[in-house]
């Protein structure tokens, strides 16, 4: 599946040393999309998502800066979606289309949410979901909404700010 890491961390266990290692998978996977997987490597991918990030030390920093990266159209599912844990988004396509973007970080205690399947947007660490078109909580413990960005169609690839 897309949006499967493999790497996914026990919803306890998992210290912040660890979630910044599977950040750094993300960023190679924006750069490395294909085959349907997040989880490839390669140092030129990343570099490219850190050069487009203008150079921010983390990825938090590049998408409150408005930095974009592209992803492809072709890798979101209708009904599922892509968690690219180094821009902390997760994109999805409701309807096909139509994408959707919002903050793959857990309104709840701050996990990232690891996957997107029929339209529900899931947290691993205390099972909140959301809806994949509105990114409202559809159960919790979560009670707000993820927050939605901003995600423009270019050609078959995707910029999401
Ligand atoms: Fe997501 Fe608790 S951090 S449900």
């Amino acid at each position: 599946m897309i949006s499967e890491h493999g790497t996914t961390p026990a919803p306890d266990r998992s210290g912040l040393s660890r979630r910044q290692t599977f950040r750094a998978a993300g960023a190679v996977g924006v750069g490395a999309l294909g085959a349907g997987t997040l989880a490839a490597c390669g140092s030129e991918a990343e570099e490219a998502v850190e050069s487009a990030a203008g150079s921010a030390s983390s990825a938090a920093s590049s998408a409150a800066s408005g930095a974009a990266d592209a992803i492809k159209a072709a890798d979101v599912p209708v009904g599922g979606g892509v968690v690219v844990e180094s821009l902390e988004t997760v994109v999805t396509q409701p309807t096909e289309g139509e994408y959707k973007a919002f903050s793959s970080v857990c309104t709840h205690q701050g996990c990232q949410v690891d996957s997107v399947e029929e339209n529900t947007i899931r947290c691993p660490c205390h099972g909140s979901t959301f809806d994949a078109s509105t990114g409202e909580v559809l159960t919790g413990p979560a009670d707000k909404p993820l927050p939605e960005k901003s995600v423009t169609v270019d050609g078959d690839g995707l910029t999401v700010t």
